[in-house]
């Protein structure tokens, strides 16, 4: 299997605070390597062009109706990222995409289902499903499902690349921070949500085969969008959002172990993101070095 790198090291979903830094931290960390003992052949693509942010005013585009950053940028950034997803996927290689803020994940999850029904598990500690009129924060890092859902005004947008994936093909794996508006709308919709406490009672294997049952059922291929908030702020210090309460570094092993033994069983995998990794608040590179591990487990790198 080949495996194409693609970086998209953009902060601007997370109003530059040091995410951008974090393709960088996860090569340096030892991707490169850790892929190719998973027995896969990688390709770099290098890093997608970034505008500085301190040449843009984060407010230059702002929505009507509520609150969103940065928003032609991201908008930009991710129509590039789509782009390349989906000539990746073309050449027959598997898209690997390094960010960055979690916003870059409507790009990835919109060139993945450009040409498939796409199921999507996400694992993370927060449900990114805000639209700017619901947003806290303004930042579009928590919005990247209500773009891809076309939720309020993500619908009709004119974006290349959104929205391409139906509510009863996403699942949450590892929840523990919403917002209420988010909240109401994860209970009134057809998404399979699994919360950390869902983990602590039927332990992280059953959960995961589970939320790969609900995003593999009538999809051509699943994304799996990786924040590394879902893990403990412990065991991943360096993240720009982290939430106590996290999964340990065992679960999250074993969690992406499980997507790989389902996809050997049934080739399922279709994309991947691998998110929020901030090396100016982890010293030691703990965090990017964890991501680089996790990335290998999905590709089937074990113990023995
Ligand atoms: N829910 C909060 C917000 O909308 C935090 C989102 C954090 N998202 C993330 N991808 N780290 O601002
Ligand atoms: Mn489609
Ligand atoms: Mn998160
Ligand atoms: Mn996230």
């Amino acid at each position: 299997r080949a495996v194409h790198v693609i970086g998209a090291p953009m902060d601007y979903g997370a109003d530059r605070r040091g995410v951008d830094m974090g393709t960088s931290a996860i090569r340096y960390a030892g991707l490169a390597d850790e892929l190719t003992d998973a027995g896969v052949e990688v390709l770099d693509q290098g890093d997608l062009p970034m505008p500085r942010a301190e040449e843009r005013d984060p407010d230059a585009n702002q929505p009507v109706d509520g609150n969103a950053k940065f928003l032609r940028e991201v908008e930009d950034v991710t129509t590039r990222v789509a782009s390349s997803v989906a000539a990746t996927l073309e050449t027959g290689a598997f898209p690997l995409v390094l960010g960055g803020d979690h916003s870059i994940a409507i790009g990835s999850m919109g060139g993945s289902s450009r040409d498939a029904d796409l199921g999507v598990v996400w694992f993370d500690a927060h449900a990114d499903l805000n639209t700017p009129a619901t947003s806290p924060s303004g930042n579009v890092h928590g919005m990247p499902l209500a773009a891809t859902l076309g939720h309020g005004m993500f619908d009709g947008l004119e974006w290349a690349h959104a929205p391409r994936v139906r509510e009863e093909s996403i699942a949450y794996v590892g929840l523990r921070s919403i917002d209420e508006r988010e909240r109401e709308l994860v209970r009134e919709s057809e998404m399979t949500a699994f919360t950390m406490s869902d983990i602590d009672e039927r332990g992280i294997t059953a959960v995961v085969e589970d939320a790969l049952d609900a995003a593999t059922a009538g999809t051509d291929g699943v994304h799996v969008s990786l924040d590394l908030d879902w893990l403990d702020p412990r065991t991943a210090p360096g993240v720009g959002t982290p939430v106590r309460g996290g999964v340990t570094y065992r679960e999250a092993h074993s969690a992406l172990e499980t997507v790989y033994e389902r996809d050997q069983d049934k080739g399922i995998l279709r994309s991947m993101d691998v998110v929020e990794v901030n090396p100016i608040l982890d010293e030691q590179n703990e965090t990017a070095e964890l991501a680089a591990e996790l990335a290998a487990s999905v590709f089937g790198k074990r113990i023995l």
